[in-house]
């Protein structure tokens, strides 16, 4: 093994001098040197393997789980992220190991629902909150619920392992870059034939007559979670409330026609404080508050590239928040943390999502700094993919949104969107594309859309082994269950009760 060591040792040695001529292209091309050397792949596959002989399954229930769900994170979408991530800290990129690659066990998610080939965020959410396949648009209700028919919704609830977690007297929390009424995390706590349902104001009223209930106020009244915390502030007050932070914005006013106040129906509990802005959410003293809500935008979270930093938290430090409150609970607790990458890739503009996919790695990173592999479950999956891709045969270390050219001197980008906004095209040929920003689209739509292929599974702590080869998403969720065995059993028999 032995010589093995001389490219660390090299590396070490040419350190100082490597500062003097640009860190960044020097450390790549030392990088490349060593690649040539047999001894280098040889060296890195003996550390993997090692560690590969010596992973045992660590096979007793987990005290808490975190659930870290990216939003339209397919596979390409984690390479293109690992590649910025390392550029963005001046490598050349590919060789970037992130946090969620360093989990040992891996499985591939199936991502259609009931209704639907390439699905939705609000079906998908249903399966792996709920462990039941559902139909497009809804949250927290099997298929025999019908979008939008709110006389469906009755009798057709299925329940989260957040629900159960809380049943078990473990605390539980939602983090979210999104609003928190938005459909990933609904699906955690509401019931719902339309994700969109977000404040009794987004209800026809024939699905009030009929009884059903906004997911603002499901938010409140089902299941008491401990720790809120994202985007959604104006579908929880009355019509005409001025949002505290844009208050002559006629467009982010208080939406409920109901005129109640949830964020104060909320807060009546003891220990329980309310935050809106960087400052206070700073602020908070965690030993003297059990359950914390944080909502710092009218409706979902900036992009994190246009992240005012002393107005709004990073999903980061969300999460470490989130943990440091749950964590005081001696039973235990069950934490979702979402960040959207999704809508940037709507947009078709990569940078939005890839930046976004960054800023979820660091959240992964600072939560295994938090947490104990011994009793804490981690998995970290996606909802469903884009038709997102990047290629071309482009040279190592090529600046992951940069152009390349191609043989009729037509540059393209690397990164490429199969459908979107980014259509150019003049005259029937495609347009000669200067711009850095949006990506090149090969049919003309309005709205980047999903995909549908396959997503990962990465988990790590107790059980986690459970989690290997191809599975069905709502898997997903009775697997967790697994961790508590009597939230098996509630998978059991919802299970056959179908
Ligand atoms: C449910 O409501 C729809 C209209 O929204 C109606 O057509 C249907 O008959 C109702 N079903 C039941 C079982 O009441
Ligand atoms: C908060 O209030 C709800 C509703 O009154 C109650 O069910 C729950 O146990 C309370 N939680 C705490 C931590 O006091
Ligand atoms: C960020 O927010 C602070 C505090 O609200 C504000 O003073 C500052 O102008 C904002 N910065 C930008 C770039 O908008
Ligand atoms: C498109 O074709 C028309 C007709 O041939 C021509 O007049 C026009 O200049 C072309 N536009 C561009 C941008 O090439
Ligand atoms: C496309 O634009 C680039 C940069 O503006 C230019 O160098 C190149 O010649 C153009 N190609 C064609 C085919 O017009
Ligand atoms: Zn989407």
């Amino acid at each position: 093994m032995a010589h093995c060591r001389v490219p660390n040792f090299l590396l070490i040695l040419l350190g100082p001098m490597l500062f003097a001529v640009g860190w960044a292209t020097m450390e790549s091309q030392v990088l490349y040197e060593l690649e040539r050397d047999p001894a280098y792949w040889d060296a890195q596959a003996r550390e993997t393997l090692d560690a590969a002989l010596k992973l045992r399954p660590r096979d007793h229930q987990a005290k808490n789980i975190i659930l870290f769900l990216g939003d339209g994170m397919g596979v390409s979408t984690v390479s293109a992220a690992r590649i910025l991530r390392g550029q963005m800290e001046g490598r050349s990129g590919e060789e970037t190991v992130l946090a969620m690659d360093t989990f040992p066990y891996v499985a591939l998610s199936k991502t259609y629902s009931v209704d639907r080939q390439v699905a939705d965020s609000a079906s998908t959410a249903t399966a792996y909150h709920c462990g039941v396949k559902a139909n497009a648009k809804t949250v927290g209700l099997s298929a025999n619920a019908v979008a939008y028919e709110c006389n469906t919704t009755f009798g057709n609830e299925v329940y989260s392992v957040l629900r159960r977690a809380k049943a078990q007297g473990k605390s539980v929390g939602i983090v979210t870059t999104t609003r928190v009424q938005h459909a990933s995390p609904a699906a955690a706590y509401a019931h719902s034939v339309s994700r969109g349902w977000y404040s009794d104001a987004d209800l026809p009223s024939s699905a009030r007559e009929q009884g059903c209930v906004d997911i603002a106020t499901q938010l409140v009244t089902n299941v008491d979670i401990d720790v809120i915390l994202g985007g959604g502030r104006m579908y929880m007050t009355p019509k005409g409330t001025p949002d505290p932070e844009y208050p002559t914005s006629n467009s982010r006013k208080g939406d409920r026609k109901d005129k109640m106040n949830l964020i104060d129906i909320w807060l009546k509990n003891k220990s329980s404080h309310y935050v809106w802005h960087k400052k206070e959410f700073d602020e908070i003293n965690i030993k003297t508050t059990d359950r914390l809500m944080g909502l710092f935008e009218p409706k979902d979270m900036r992009f994190e590239v246009f992240r005012n930093s002393t107005r709004d938290p990073s999903i980061m430090e969300m999460t470490e928040k989130a943990i440091q409150i749950l964590n005081k609970n001696p039973k235990g607790y069950f934490l979702f943390v979402e960040d959207e990458i999704d809508h940037g890739h709507h947009d078709g503009i990569a940078k939005l999502a890839l930046t976004e996919a960054v800023a979820f790695d660091k959240a992964i990173q600072r939560a295994a700094q938090l947490t104990r592999e011994s009793d804490t479950l981690t998995v970290v999956t996606a909802d469903h993919s884009h038709v997102f891709t990047f290629g071309g045969s482009t040279p190592r270390g090529n600046p992951i949104f940069g152009e390349i050219i191609q043989n009729d001197k037509m540059p393209f980008t690397s990164i490429l969107y199969a459908n979107g906004p980014g259509y150019i095209h003049v005259n029937g040929s495609r347009g000669n594309i200067t711009m850095e920003y949006m990506q090149q689209a090969a049919v003309p739509l309005d709205v980047e859309t999903h995909g549908g292929e396959d997503v990962t599974i990465y988990a790590k702590g107790p059980m986690a082994h459970l989690f290997h080869g191809v599975k069905e998403q709502n898997y997903l969720s009775c697997t967790s269950s697994s961790h508590f065995i009597i939230l098996l059993l509630c998978c059991m028999l919802l299970f056959h009760k179908r």
